[in-house]
């Protein structure tokens, strides 16, 4: 390959038209990637022509691979990914996954920017939307199923997508939460909180990442050769390739640590960007000055990937596909049941729901109630036309002696406040500086109280919110997210009781913008009774781990198989959790542990496991964790994984607050 083509390698151009000039471009193998412009390449047969110049009329043959953000669906949209983390499920997540897949590549798509595994704590941040979460266990469960639903056992299989770890790294950090903040992340958080997601998702084969666009203690993540060439690429052996963020490597100028787009190309690949996306300051890259072995690594990264994706044996895609795997029925379904299996029930006082079994009128109101845009921030090909919206949802699917009405009239039994935040007031670029519900919409509950009927809140929001007041004035609240192309399918299966809500957050919800951040596996200080000392407790209106639903359950009976173990033991600690009510339910049943006393101090708890369990009506079962040695290392204070002896409490528990608590010791 010539200098000249290997650099095209490297290079991601995002295109507004096709036109000869970008025919000449790819046709001297300057165009290595595509990121796919939704307007422009509009079919497969578009994909497959721009393909056909590479591969047939370029001098080096070599496929271009074509990248999209296919983040959580691509026409059947399945819930934010944060919405998703609640349902608890890996499997579901990954299968939401391989449906994306399955549909994003009848377009010839062959690599989706995600998952996105930024453990996110603060909900001011727009991105925290597009998370799993505050844990960093949870963002590597989820991160891993969304890999294996994207690329399969096989990712060269014409339904499976690349997948991209991204934002490489911690960019959920970014100071007060605003987007592309500088973030300043001690060695020991870096290692303990934001890398470990990546390190599951790499040694479970993701094949690329992306750089993040924070600047990371003074050194911005896409030129920082510590995170990139040192703990990615040589400690976790990782054999894909680093694209960077959009426009990323040209910024590094702004950030002030390159005078020009030359200066900023040799510091990205230099640090291990393989591929530039959307900035050209790689083309200042010369044959001469660069270090031949740092080019031909990112090149040969490139096709390995392009290899591994069958882009060499079959650059063309099926221009038939789309019609019977886009949009199925089958697909609708599966959104249906995931998106009722992430709602979060947080408040039922009376048990005013499930609604049935009396003839009743409710009313749907509010600025959701007809709302169609309530796919997200990330849209991919979907389209709000496609989306089942809350009123009609429940209209369509009410039982016989349900009367659904869209305004408040005298008949009214039940109001169904539809609440929430526009899809474009979070994801990318969104945050805000408070986390009340926008739009006066608080107000507007409160003021429904004068009809002196029941309040059912229904929430569709991308962030944690502080839903102080919605909790004073509401019967119940339910947490909908933007729950995609089934979401009125969905409320109903819910507010009807076809389906028993079993969600529990993923994320604390602060209950004043003043704590943030909240999570629950803070550290303890000096003086743990912070409310003696600073007089306003920061516990969050609704924790980590939190949800209600229409059973009940009751936890009783934890025992351990041991009181003290050796260094490489494993332990097993079990209880009984019954379904004291007459509903059939499932509740996700958490692992947490502590580590009392170490050579460094510790969170108050972390979670280390969970379980889904199906409950029916006054059923009991015994619930059990094994614990192994590596889910009780820690890092010193050299930052070495280690388990040290002492003692450890662990709980198995509902949510983070609570819990039956038992303890060891490790000899
Ligand atoms: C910028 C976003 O930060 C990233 O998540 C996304 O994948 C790229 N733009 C491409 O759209």
């Amino acid at each position: 390959m010539t200098f000249k083509q290997k650099i095209g390698q490297l290079q991601q151009r995002i295109i507004t038209k096709i036109d000869d000039d970008l025919k000449t471009e790819i046709k001297n193998g300057e165009v290595g990637s595509i990121l796919v412009n939704l307007k422009v390449i509009t079919n497969a047969s578009i994909r497959n022509e721009l393909q056909k110049i590479a591969v047939e009329d370029s001098k080096s043959g070599i496929p271009i691979i074509f990248g999209q953000d296919v983040i959580h669906g691509y026409k059947t949209m399945f819930p934010i990914n944060l919405a998703q983390s609640c349902s608890w499920d890996t499997l579901a997540v990954k299968k939401a996954a391989s449906i994306a897949a399955k549909e994003a590549t009848t377009l010839g798509i062959d690599w989706t920017f995600a998952p996105m595994i930024d453990v996110s704590r603060d909900a001011r941040w727009g991105r925290i939307a597009e998370s799993y979460g505050e844990d960093t266990f949870l963002n590597s469960q989820f991160g891993v199923a969304a890999v294996k639903g994207f690329q399969g056992k096989d990712v060269s299989q014409p339904n499976k997508l690349v997948s991209c770890l991204k934002h490489y790294v911690g960019y959920g950090a970014s100071i007060g939460g605003r987007d592309y903040q500088y973030t300043e992340i001690s060695k020991r958080t870096l290692h303990e909180t934001y890398l470990p997601p990546f390190k599951a998702c790499v040694d479970a084969g993701a094949l690329t990442v992306m750089s993040s666009f924070n600047d990371i203690n003074g050194i911005p993540a896409s030129a920082n050769k510590e995170t990139l060439k040192h703990i990615l690429k040589n400690k976790w052996q990782f054999s894909g390739f680093v694209i960077s963020d959009w426009d990323a490597v040209e910024q590094l100028i702004y950030h002030g640590y390159a005078t020009d787009s030359t200066e900023a190309a040799y510091k990205a690949i230099n640090a291990g960007i393989d591929i530039e996306m959307k900035s050209n300051t790689f083309k200042k890259l010369s044959e001469e000055k660069i270090d031949i072995n740092i080019l031909n690594d990112a090149v040969k990264r490139v096709l390995y990937v392009k290899l591994k994706k069958g882009l060499f044996k079959t650059p063309y895609v099926n221009e038939n596909r789309s019609k019977k795997d886009v949009l199925t029925k089958e697909h609708k379904l599966f959104a249906r049941k995931l998106a009722s299996e992430t709602m979060v029930l947080l408040e039922n006082k009376n048990n005013i729901l499930p609604i049935k079994n009396k003839p009743l009128t409710i009313s749907v109101v509010g600025l959701f109630s007809k709302e169609q845009n309530l796919n997200g921030w990330w849209k991919s090909n979907s389209s709000p036309n496609d989306v089942i919206n809350p009123y009609i949802g429940l209209l369509k699917n009410a039982p016989d002696n349900i009367q659904v009405l869209d305004k408040i009239n005298n008949k009214t039994d039940i109001i169904i406040a539809c609440v929430g935040e526009k899809h474009n007031t979070f994801g990318e670029n969104h945050s805000r500086s408070n986390i009340e519900l926008p739009n006066n919409q608080s107000k507007f509950i409160s003021a429904l109280k004068k009809h002196k009927k029941p309040i059912i809140t229904v929430i569709f929001n991308g962030r944690p919110l502080n839903l102080t007041s919605e909790k004073e004035s509401s019967d119940a609240i339910l947490i909908a997210w933007h729950p995609g192309t089934e979401t009125g399918n969905a409320l109903a299966d819910i507010i009807y009781g076809n389906v028993n809500p079993s969600a529990k957050l993923t994320t604390s919800f602060p209950a004043a913008i003043g704590h943030i951040p909240v999570f629950y596996n803070d550290r303890n200080s000096g003086r743990p009774k912070y409310d003696f000392y600073t007089k306003e407790s920061c516990e969050p209106l609704y924790p980590f781990g939190y949800g209600l639903n229409y059973s009940t359950f009751e936890y009783q009976n934890i025992k351990i198989s041991n009181k003290e173990i050796s260094k490489n033991e494993s332990i097993t600690v079990s209880a009984t959790i019954t379904n004291t009510s007459n509903v059939n339910g499932t509740e996700i049943v958490q692992l947490y542990i502590q580590d009392v006393v170490g050579s460094t101090t510790r969170p108050v708890k972390e979670l280390k496991g969970f379980k889904k369990l199906k409950l029916k009506a006054k059923e009991s079962k015994t619930v059990k964790f094994t614990i192994n040695t590596k889910d009780l290392l820690v890092l010193n204070q050299e930052l070495n994984p280690v388990v040290e002896s002492g003692q450890f409490n662990v709980w198995i528990a509902p949510n983070s607050n609570k819990g039956l608590k038992e303890s060891f010791k490790i000899k």
